[in-house]
């Protein structure tokens, strides 16, 4: 429907005075319900411009465009003119435009190949990749894939939190407790097993807290052996994740983590010395934010270590010269957000005109039905297992329906996985919520597995329409659209136009959930035409239209989960 729009945006430019197309375009609103009309225009902000009523422009307006080709009515109703778009024309250009562009519908150019990075995920190395990380991950690789769609050269990064005081303590607690069978058989639940217990003993013995910060400076040093045990760490966790993100089917083009950063930092710290950003502090170097209401940023301590911020400053310089971003997209719990915002303005005072190019993207906690998780405590719940059991829950229930034996296995991965994925682009990203084991393997409703089902019931459709189906697809027939008239199949058919425009809204608003609820939609307006009305109907002509309705609605499904990260079955 964004065609439909812009050409409306331009009718009513040429009848209206000192107001441009784009400026009309933005005031073009769709309303709530088709008996208003396809598309309405408010006339309130002209008022000022023509020191006229909005009512009065509204009359005036729908009388000078009374006839308008294309329109089947333009009504005027108080200070809006409505417009009906013929059904037939609307029908045809959204259904064919969607069967042309295929694989791509909903795709578009906006992006003009600028640099956007999107950094997502970035677990911290030999603790366990738990449920919480799993929005980052999933929301991250939603984004990604949004606005590669939408034309922009996407870099996926891997912002690993494989350095800091923690592998001091891990350090220590595997020199006094560890056993290097253990940690090779299970190594992050041993590992784990290891930071709570140093905790447990920090609390009564506090010299280990010493004992850990010297033990990291030494590894910041580059000493021989604190070096080689941080990097089997680092080894073994990376290698538990890699299964997690092939489970998912996730891929980063860069895994440069904290550690990365770690011989860039002094420039880094000599740049903010030069602006005079840096004040002494008990012997650390810290930037005074006072003036901008928030407290001060510690970017190197007394012993000359550095910290989680200068890493997240050095690595955005870094991206920057690296790749030259229009955006750099952070997509990380609302916990962190003073921690991004200190550091932004830090950047800005820095002189770096592309401060404004970094976007926190923050997302709520996920807490426990019986409280909040903490690593500390070992009180976590593990992703793998989640996604293990999603799995094994999803083979039970289709091994029932009609999956041939052989895509059993891949089915109920896909279907288990994706459920797990869609439930949690389902919610606003900014809301907190609990996690709950009911909700994740719970297939009915505005579920992954219901649009799953939907795209799965399509496919069957367009199995059983054979040659006319194919006849479509390749284009050598082209459906009369103006033959399937109901109410039910213009919804259908206008939410499918619509697609493209709630990808672009999703890109801009950083909102993945708004295509989880569009494509819900979707299904659910097409289940309505499969239930109340028939589709391989007698009528060749008619059929025809029908099937390419059918075909349109599958590739909506299935670009929209595509680009949740969740595939597409045909059968299950
Ligand atoms: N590793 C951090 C954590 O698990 C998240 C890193 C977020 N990214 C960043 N650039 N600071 O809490």
């Amino acid at each position: 429907m964004e065609n439909q729009k812009k050409q409306l945006a331009e009718t009513l430019a040429g009848v209206l005075e000192n107001i441009t197309a784009d400026e009309i375009g933005k005031l073009i609103e769709t309303p709530p319900d088709s008996s208003m009309g396809d598309f309405a225009f408010p006339c309130f902000k002209l008022a000022a411009l023509y020191r006229k009523a909005p009512q009065k422009i509204a009359e005036e307006t729908a009388e000078k465009l009374q006839g308008t080709e294309g329109y089947s009515e333009i009504r005027n109703v108080n200070a809006y003119v409505n417009f009906f778009m013929d059904r037939a024309a609307t029908s045809s250009s959204v259904i064919s435009e969607a069967i042309e562009k295929g694989e791509n519908y909903g795709n578009s150019d906006l992006g003009a190949n600028r640099p956007v990075i999107v950094e997502f995920s970035s677990p911290n190395i030999a603790k366990p990749f738990h449920i919480g990380h799993l929005r980052s991950t999933v929301i991250g690789n939603s984004m990604a894939k949004i606005y590669k769609a939408l034309g922009y050269d996407v870099i996926r990064i891997n912002h690993l939190g494989d350095y800091g005081t923690q592998f001091g303590k891990m350090i220590v607690a595997y020199r006094r407790w560890g056993n290097e069978e253990e940690v090779r058989s299970e190594p992050i639940k041993t590992l784990l097993k290891y930071y709570v217990r140093f905790h447990d003993e920090a609390e009564k013995d506090p010299s280990l807290e010493d004992e850990a910060r010297a033990t990291f400076t030494k590894l910041e040093r580059g000493e021989k052996e604190e070096v080689e045990l941080w990097q089997w760490f680092r080894e073994e966790s990376l290698k538990e994740f890699s299964y997690v993100y092939d489970m998912l089917g996730i891929e980063f083009d860069s895994y440069a983590g904290e550690s990365f950063y770690s011989d860039k930092m002094d420039r880094v710290v000599d740049m903010m010395q030069e602006k005079g950003l840096l004040k002494e502090s008990e012997g650390a170097m810290i930037v005074d934010l006072e003036e901008y209401g928030m407290p001060p940023a510690l970017i190197r301590k007394s012993d000359g270590s550095t910290l989680y911020i200068t890493r997240d400053i050095a690595a955005a310089i870094y991206r920057k010269e690296t790749y030259d971003f229009y955006r750099n997209i952070y997509v990380v719990a609302s916990q962190q957000n003073l921690h991004f915002k200190q550091w932004f303005k830090i950047i800005e005072l820095m002189g770096f005109d592309w401060a404004d190019q970094c976007v926190h993207v923050p997302f709520g906690m996920v807490s426990l039905e019986d409280g909040t998780m903490s690593t500390r405590h070992g009180k976590v719940v593990f992703l793998l297992d989640v996604l293990n059991k999603a799995v094994e829950k999803t083979r039970e229930i289709i091994a029932e329906k009609n999956v041939p034996a052989e895509d059993l296995d891949q089915t109920a991965h896909d279907v288990g996985v994706g459920a797990v994925m869609f439930q949690e682009l389902s919610n606003n990203m900014i809301k907190d919520y609990t996690f709950s084991w009911d909700k994740v393997l719970n297939f009915d409703g505005e579920t992954g597995p219901y649009v799953q089902y939907t795209h799965a019931r399509c496919a069957s459709v367009i199995r059983k329409a054979g040659e006319d189906a194919d006849a479509i697809l390749t284009g050598q027939v082209k459906p009369d659209l103006s033959l399937t008239g109901s109410d039910v199949v213009y919804e259908l058919v206008k939410a499918i136009g619509r697609f493209p425009s709630v990808v672009r809204e999703a890109g801009e608003r950083y909102e993945p959930s708004l295509i989880t609820r569009h494509i819900t939609d979707v299904a659910e307006l097409f289940n309505k035409f499969y239930h109340d009305e028939y589709i391989l109907v007698e009528d060749r002509e008619e059929r025809l239209a029908r099937i390419a309705i059918v075909i349109a609605t599958k590739l909506t499904l299935k670009n929209g989960l595509a680009l949740l990260g969740v595939s597409a079955p045909d059968r299950m």
